[in-house]
């Protein structure tokens, strides 16, 4: 598995150019894709996704971006708990979804990587979907997604303790029996619940997908093309 999540992640290093701004995920993927990025020694900065994304990058001398003063970004990498054909992502499983998603919509080119076990027919089947919510409508929310269908438990960090943030939220795992059949109509209807932060299905944002496999290959997808090597 590692090898795979090594072979995207350097995959997405070599599309980096000299003097480029970039989005810098968050998770093990990403992990390799940075360690790639700093052997490549090339003069770009990031806004990291996460606490733990930018301190890595200090470790590796990345130099970091604020996001206050960034408008636009060139190319956004970042991993994915789930993709489907389309390139609609499922995001989150490691909590930094709200930033993530906040840079994805900053970069007119965003990479996704990920091992290729994470392409599926349709989203959310296997994976549930990360609900980012603001402490006080922890409640509401969850029995909000529970209307719609959805079977929710709260993340938690220990037994007992609930996950937060890097924003100070809560997380809810949300799992709709079946997966989503739209992914852009509960785009639109998630977001529309009051407390919910953000939630983890990006809709249109991902413009391509390097999906790594344990021999080292590097499968691209495209969107509007076919699948190349
Ligand atoms: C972080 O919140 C996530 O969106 C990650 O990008 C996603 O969970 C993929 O992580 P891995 O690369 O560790 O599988």
């Amino acid at each position: 598995m590692s090898a795979a999540k090594r072979a995207a992640g350097r995959a997405a290093a070599e599309v980096v150019e000299d003097g480029m701004r970039l989005g810098l995920g968050t998770g093990s993927t990403v992990a390799f894709f940075l360690d790639a990025l700093a052997e490549r020694r090339l003069d770009v900065a990031g806004v990291p996704t996460s606490e733990a994304t930018a301190a890595r990058c200090r470790e590796l001398g990345i130099r970091l971006l604020d996001v206050a003063t960034t408008t636009e970004l060139d190319l956004a990498v970042d991993g994915a708990d789930e993709l489907d054909h389309d390139l609609h992502l499922i995001k989150g499983g490691g909590g930094a979804l709200l930033r993530e998603k906040v840079v994805a919509s900053l970069a007119s080119r965003f990479v996704v990587i990920a091992t290729s076990d994470k392409l599926v027919d349709r989203l959310g089947d296997a994976f549930p979907l990360p609900v980012e919510v603001v402490p006080f409508a922890l409640g509401p929310v969850r029995h909000g997604l529970e209307r719609r269908g959805f079977e929710v438990r709260t993340r938690e960090e220990a037994p007992g303790t609930a996950y937060t943030t890097d924003n100070g939220n809560f997380v809810l795992d949300a799992r709709l029996p079946g997966g989503i059949e739209d992914p852009a109509v509960m785009d639109v209807e998630l977001a529309l619940v009051p407390g919910v932060a953000e939630h983890g299905l990006f809709v249109d944002l991902a413009t391509e997908a390097l999906l790594g496999s344990d021999d080292g290959d590097v499968l691209r997808l495209e969107l509007g093309a076919g699948d190349q090597r």
